[in-house]
């Protein structure tokens, strides 16, 4: 019986909702949509504490808000993806806006410095690799409004090499590098190269560690009293042969690595878990560390 109910309860429902959707004019349905998407809006505004300096930019604020969750409600509802979309903090941001803010990875091609590669003759590869789980990668961090993702992926991938060379997972200081790195194309926010953070941590004979030295998000003069701890070092790095995701796998089954991807678009801004299978540009703009496959 009580299935029963809920059947013919449903049923109500839709007949309802397409009676309604059937006398709704084009106008009032505008304006309902609206009305529900400012809704979202001003809820979204309270959980990620946005607030807008006038009426004005509120409005324009809305619209790119409108714009993005609609489309993130399409691709919800037509999901046939390994992965999500969801409305996070970037929602009131157009595209352009979200890609020049963060990304930061001034390579725009793979280098071709390879002479040598440590492991061509690596053989045996197992089929699935997670450094995560092999206590080789520390919690993600935020690296906010500054496009130093340059510095997260070196440094990420520089905790994965000394947990296995030393045993010990030690998170490592991004801000060290915005701060104090101006080797090559390094320039703290404003964007930098992985190749030129190594050879900085090089010469520099290591990098000190995020609770000493922590990370703001803004670029900074450099602490040298800071800057003196040196927690870990590194004696070289070497680049992966490029265009060859056989010599990748080699190297990411021997630790993590890091990559620069192009993260430009859409479903990048707003992805929120699964397996990224979407479409994926080769505007390299933003660096990122590879923990396994
Ligand atoms: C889309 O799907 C994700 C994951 O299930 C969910 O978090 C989100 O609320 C859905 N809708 C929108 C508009 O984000
Ligand atoms: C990479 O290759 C290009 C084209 O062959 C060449 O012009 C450039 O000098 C090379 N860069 C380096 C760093 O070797
Ligand atoms: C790989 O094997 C070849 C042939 O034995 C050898 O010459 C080369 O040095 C090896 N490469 C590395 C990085 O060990």
């Amino acid at each position: 019986m009580a299935s029963k109910n809920q059947l013919h309860h449903h049923f109500t429902c839709l007949a309802l909702l397409i009676f309604t959707l059937g006398v709704c004019e084009v106008a009032s349905c505008a304006a309902l949509e609206d009305a529900s998407v400012n809704e979202r809006h001003q809820q979204w505004m309270v959980q990620f504490g946005r607030v807008y300096k006038d009426t004005k930019e509120r409005q324009k604020r809305f619209q790119i808000f409108k714009q993005n969750v609609l489309r993130i409600d399409s691709f919800n509802a037509t999901n046939n993806k390994p992965y999500k979309l969801g409305v996070n903090q970037f929602a009131d941001l157009t595209n352009q806006e979200f890609t020049a803010s963060r990304n930061g990875f001034k390579g725009h091609m793979c280098s071709n410095t390879t002479t040598t590669f440590k492991y061509e003759n690596a053989t045996a590869l197992p089929s699935t690799v997670d450094w995560r789980k092999k206590g080789a990668v520390t919690p993600i961090k935020d690296q906010g409004q500054c496009g130093c993702c340059w510095a997260f992926s070196a440094v990420a991938a520089m905790e994965g090499v000394t947990k296995l060379t030393t045993g010990k997972l030690i998170s490592l200081s991004e801000q060290e590098l915005v701060d104090c790195d101006t080797k090559g194309e390094d320039q703290g926010c404003e964007g930098g190269l992985m190749d030129d953070a190594f050879q900085f941590i090089e010469k520099n004979k290591g990098l000190t560690t995020e609770s000493i030295y922590p990370y703001k998000g803004v670029d900074g003069t450099c602490n040298t009293n800071e800057e003196a701890n040196h927690a870990a070092k590194i004696n070289g790095f070497e680049d992966v042969p490029a265009n060859s995701e056989d010599a990748l796998q080699k190297a990411v089954a021997n630790q993590p690595v890091s990559i620069a991807i192009d993260a430009g678009g859409f479903d990048f801004q707003f992805y929120s878990g699964g397996v990224f299978t979407g479409s994926c540009g080769t505007d390299l703009d933003h660096g990122v560390t590879t923990v396994g496959y």
